[in-house]
C-alpha cells in the first residue's frame, strides 16, 4: 500500500528519499515520485512503474534539493498514470503533498474547490489537499495554519506530508494510516515504516493518530489538532540496516523463510518455563484471562489462517473460539456476550479490515487484544492489550516467518488462557512447551534437508494444485494454497480434507497434485482421503513425519518434518509448503517479493 518518505537536514535530499522509496517497495505500489526543494524552488518527478524507473528519471531531470518528500502509490482513486502519481501540487506548483490512505469526502471538497476556480490535474482524492492549503494561504494563513486547516476539512484515513511555499519545513500528520518520525544527527525523516530511514537513524518516534509534526533543519515539534504540544517518547529500534535488506538472498521471501529459526527463538524467548512446563507471559500474568468465556479471532489472509489455527487449538481445549475474516466481522454480526475476548491478529497492525473489526468489537463491549509484529502500530493503540510476535521486519509481500511466529505466540496465549479459565494447565502443556522449545531447531532441520525444489520442478506443468488437511492442518492447507497462488499465479486451492468428497473431488485429475498435511492427529481419516484422490490418478505429496509408515507408502513424495507434538506439527508442515511455493514461483520466474496486484499492508477496506 502507499508509502511515504520525507527528509530534511541531510546534505542532499535525493539520495535518502530514493533509498527510502526503494526500502518501501515491499508495501506494494504501481507508481512513484518525489518533490524536493532547493535553490531553484520546488522540483518534482513522478513515474508509473518501478522505483528504478523513477531513479533514472530523477537523474535525467537532475533533481536537486535540500529537503523533500517521496511516495510510492498503490492506486485507489484514478488509474495508474504519471498524473495520478504523488506528490500532488496546487496550480502555483509551490505546494507538494504525499498521502497514504483514502479521503472519504474528497468529491464534495473537489466540487467546492473547482467552484472557487481551482483546476485539478489528477483524478486522485489526494489533490484536494494542496488546493485546500493554497486557499488558506490566499486567505492570509501561515503555512502551518494552512496545513492544519486543510487537514481539519478531511474525513477518512490519511498520513500526509507536505512542503508549503517558502517555508524550510515539512508538515505532516496521521489519522488511521501509519507514519513514523526518524531522528538523526541534525537530520529528520518521516516515513510510513522504519526501514525507509534505517540506514540513517535508529531513533524513532511512533506518531499517534491526530499528531501534527513540523520538522525543520533545527528540530521538530509534535502537537495535537488544537496546536497543544504533545510528548512522544523516542525509541531506539534494534534493526540493523542489513535486517531490512536482502542480506545475500535473491529474494526477501527466501531470506525470511530462512530467518524463521531466529524469529521463533525471539517469539518464545522468556515465555516458556521448562521447569513448570508452563507459559510465562510478562504481558499477561497468571489469572489475566480468568473471566474469558469465548474468543473471537479477527484477521485477514495469512493472519486469518493463524487465527483459524489458534481457534482449533482453543476449541479442542474446551474454550469456545471462533475465527472471523475481519472484513466479514460486520456482516456476520457475532454475538459479543460478557466475557468475550477479541484477539486481532495482524502482522502489520495496520490492516484496515482488522482495525474496523476491533472498533466494532470494542463498541460491542468486548475486551480486545492485538497480536502483532509491529511495535506502536495502529492496532496496538486501538486494542486494550498487545502481545508482540517479535518476528522482526517482514519485507516480502507474502507473509512467511510472521505466520510461524503468530501461530507460536497464539499457542502460548492459548495455554495461558486455558490455565486461567480452567485453573489448571492443559493436559499436554508440558509436551507442547517442549515441542515449542525444539521448534527453531526443527525448522532449521527442514531448511537444511527439504526436497521441496524437486517437488516444485516435477509438478511445474500441472493444471492446478490442491492442499488438504484436518484440524490445525486445515488452516495450514489454506495457507499453503494462498502462498502458492499469490506468488506463482498458478491455480491453488486449500480444502478441509473432509470436504473433498462433497464437491472439490470433481476437480481432481492426474494433472492436479494434492499436498496432504499430516500432523499425527486424525491421520487415518486424511489417509483415506489421500486414497480417494489417488484413485482418480492425482499425485500425492504427503507432508508428514511418518517417513517409513503407511502414509509414506501411499504418497508419491514425502516432504518430511521432524516428529513433534501434533499441535505444533502444522507450523513445521507450513515451512515445507512455503518452500514449495517459493521454488514453484522461482521456476516460473515470477516477481516473488512483489506479486502483481498485491500489497504488503492493506490499509483500505
Ligand atoms: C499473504 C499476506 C496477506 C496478509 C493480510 C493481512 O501472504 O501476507 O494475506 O496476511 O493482508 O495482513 P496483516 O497480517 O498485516 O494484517
Amino acid at each position: 500500500m502507499c508509502g511515504i518518505t520525507a527528509c530534511i537536514g541531510t546534505a542532499d535530499s535525493v539520495d535518502p528519499l530514493m533509498s527510502g522509496l526503494k526500502r518501501l517497495e515491499y508495501r506494494g505500489y504501481d507508481s512513484a515520485g518525489l518533490a524536493v526543494k532547493g535553490q531553484d524552488g520546488l522540483s518534482l518527478t513522478k513515474r508509473v512503474g518501478e522505483v528504478s524507473e523513477l531513479a533514472s528519471a530523477v537523474e535525467q531531470d537532475s533533481l536537486d534539493g535540500t529537503f523533500g518528500i517521496g511516495h510510492t502509490r498503490w492506486a485507489t482513486h484514478g488509474g495508474v498514470t504519471n498524473e495520478n502519481a504523488h506528490p500532488h501540487t496546487d496550480e502555483s506548483g509551490n505546494i507538494a503533498v504525499v498521502h497514504n490512505g483514502i479521503i472519504g469526502n474528497f468529491q464534495s471538497l473537489r466540487t467546492e474547490l473547482e467552484a472557487n476556480g481551482h483546476v485539478f490535474s489528477s483524478e486522485t482524492d489526494t489533490e484536494v489537499v494542496p488546493h485546500l492549503i493554497e486557499e488558506s494561504l490566499r486567505d492570509g494563513a501561515t503555512p502551518e495554519e494552512a496545513f492544519r486547516s486543510a487537514v481539519g476539512r478531511l474525513s477518512g484515513t490519511y498520513a500526509l506530508a507536505a512542503i508549503i511555499g517558502d517555508e524550510d519545513a515539512i508538515f505532516a500528520t496521521r489519522s488511521g494510516s501509519p507514519l513514523v518520525l526518524g531522528i538523526g544527527d541534525g537530520e529528520y525523516f518521516l516515513a510510513s515504516d522504519v526501514p525507509a530511514f534505517i540506514p540513517y537513524t535508529d531513533r524513532v518516534v511512533y506518531l499517534h493518530d491526530g499528531d501534527f509534526v513540523v520538522t525543520t533543519r533545527d528540530g521538530y515539534t509534535i502537537s495535537d489538532a488544537a496546536g497543544r504540544p504533545v510528548d512522544r517518547s523516542v525509541e531506539t529500534v534494534d534493526w540493523d540496516p542489513e535486517t531490512a535488506t536482502k542480506g545475500g538472498y535473491e529474494h526477501f521471501m527466501y531470506k525470511e523463510i530462512h530467518e524463521q529459526p531466529g524469529a521463533l527463538r525471539r517469539t518464545i524467548h522468556g515465555r516458556l518455563n521448562p521447569l513448570s512446563g508452563g507459559v510465562e507471559l510478562e504481558e499477561f500474568p497468571s489469572g489475566t484471562f480468568a473471566d474469558v468465556r469465548q474468543i473471537h479471532l479477527v484477521a485477514m489472509g495469512t493472519s486469518h489462517h493463524a487465527g483459524m489455527y489458534a481457534a482449533s487449538l482453543l476449541s479442542a481445549l474446551d474454550i469456545p473460539a471462533f475465527p472471523f475474516m475481519a472484513g466479514e466481522y460486520a456482516v456476520t454480526v457475532p454475538p459479543v456476550t460478557p466475557g468475550t475476548l477479541v484477539i486481532a491478529v495482524s502482522q502489520s497492525g495496520e490492516t484496515a479490515d482488522t482495525l474496523d473489526a476491533v472498533r466494532r468489537a470494542r463498541a460491542a463491549g468486548a475486551k480486545t487484544l492485538a497480536l502483532t509484529n509491529v511495535v506502536g502500530s495502529s492496532i496496538t493503540r486501538e486494542c486494550d492489550d498487545e502481545l508482540l510476535i517479535r518476528a522482526g521486519p517482514e519485507i516480502g509481500v507474502a507473509a512467511t516467518k510472521t505466520f510461524s511466529s503468530q501461530v507460536t505466540a497464539l499457542t502460548l496465549l492459548a495455554e495461558r488462557i486455558v490455565e486461567d479459565v480452567t485453573g489448571t494447565a492443559s493436559t499436554d502443556a508440558a509436551e507442547i512447551i517442549d515441542a515449542l522449545s525444539r521448534l527453531p531447531g526443527d525448522v532449521q532441520e527442514i531448511l537444511d534437508t527439504s526436497t521441496s525444489r524437486d517437488v516444485a520442478a516435477e509438478y511445474q506443468d500441472s493444471d492446478a494444485y490442491f492442499f488438504i488437511g484436518r484440524g490445525v492442518a486445515h488452516p495450514v492447507a489454506l495457507e499453503g494454497a494462498l502462498k502458492f497462488k499469490e506468488i506463482s499465479y498458478e491455480h491453488a486451492e486449500g480444502f478441509a480434507a473432509s470436504e473433498l468428497k462433497h464437491g472439490p473431488l470433481a476437480l481432481v485429475t492426474p494433472f492436479t497434485p494434492v499436498f496432504a498435511i499430516f500432523t499425527g492427529k486424525e491421520d487415518e481419516a486424511t489417509l483415506s482421503n489421500v486414497k480417494e484422490v489417488q484413485a482418480r490418478g492425482a499425485p500425492v505429496i504427503a507432508v508428514t513425519s511418518d517417513r517409513d509408515g503407511e502414509i509414506a507408502e501411499f504418497a508419491d513424495h514425502v516432504l518430511s518434518i521432524p516428529e513433534t507434538h501434533p499441535d505444533v506439527a502444522g507450523i513445521l508442515a507450513n515451512v515445507q509448503l512455503q518452500l514449495v511455493a517459493y521454488h514453484a514461483a522461482k521456476l516460473l520466474d515470477r516477481p516473488i517479493d512483489k506479486p502483481r496486484n498485491l500489497a504488503k499492508c492493506v490499509t483500505v477496506e
